[in-house]
């Protein structure tokens, strides 16, 4: 299985620490955010992995992380993405590279205390489809926000005025050799982007579609509030535990 993190866009909701660069070098306490995502892959024995960037300061990112040593890979692939065609336009430029095999993809602004191990495990077990993440939160409007019957997923409606469970998507999903047809076939939403809910919805209709409560915190860092919040719950426990 391959891995994908996503990590371009222009950051706007944190202007002005977007303004010279790229969300995902800023600091999350001790470390730029994008190394928490790639600790989540390699946590998971994910070790081929393509970063998608884009916008401002893109090439820091090659300086920053070079090969990948610094999590013991030995190889890392990168490609850029022009203007702001939203988060499944980003992931299918890594179609070329995935070379048809299923894919876990992490957005370079999500954060997690445990791991992904299980559900990495599970999904390889389901064989074909799709997975996705969920955990409670207080702010769902936020987020894609998933809709359960039992332990079923039966739709996902992004940012929502009144959501009908607090139930986030969380950033990341895990997809057979399918995702890129399905990206391929996707019209801009309103916003004028390529949605990754529209994907899973995919999934969804067609049956194929698991979901798992993350254990432990989860956040997004791309507001000033979940940024500072990652910080704080990185500096008081840490991240990406593996037991
Ligand atoms: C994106 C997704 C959303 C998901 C969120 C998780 O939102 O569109 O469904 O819940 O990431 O971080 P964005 O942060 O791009 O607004």
């Amino acid at each position: 299985m391959k891995g994908v993190i996503l990590a371009g866009g222009l950051g706007t909701r944190l202007f002005p620490l977007t303004k010279i660069t790229n969300k995902h070098l800023l600091p999350v306490y001790d470390r730029p955010m994008i190394y928490y995502p790639i600790q989540t892959l390699v946590n998971a024995g994910i070790d081929d992995i393509m970063i998608v960037t884009g916008g401002r300061k893109s090439g820091d990112f090659l300086s920053l992380l070079g090969n990948g040593r610094d999590f013991g890979l030995k190889h890392l692939n990168y490609t850029y993405q022009e203007g702001e065609g939203g988060i499944a336009e980003a992931l299918g430029l890594a179609e070329h590279w995935a070379q048809g095999e299923s894919i876990a993809v992490v957005l370079g602004d999500n954060l997690i205390e445990k791991n992904i191990n299980k559900a990495v495990a599970d999904f390889k077990a389901q064989g074909k489809g799709a997975k996705i993440m969920l955990k409670e939160v207080h702010d769902p409007q936020r987020f894609g926000v998933a809709t359960l019957e039992g332990d079923k997923v039966t739709r996902i409606i992004e940012k929502p005025k009144n959501p009908e469970s607090n139930l986030a998507v969380i950033g990341i999903y895990m997809y057979d050799g399918r995702v890129w047809d399905i990206i391929h076939r996707l019209e801009p939403s309103d916003r004028g982007e390529l949605e990754i809910t529209d994907v899973n919805n995919w999934f969804i209709e067609d049956g194929t579609m698991t979901c798992e409560v993350l254990d432990g915190w989860w956040t997004d860092a791309g507001t000033f509030e979940s940024l500072h919040a990652a910080a704080k719950l990185v500096a008081e426990g840490g991240a990406n535990k593996v037991d």
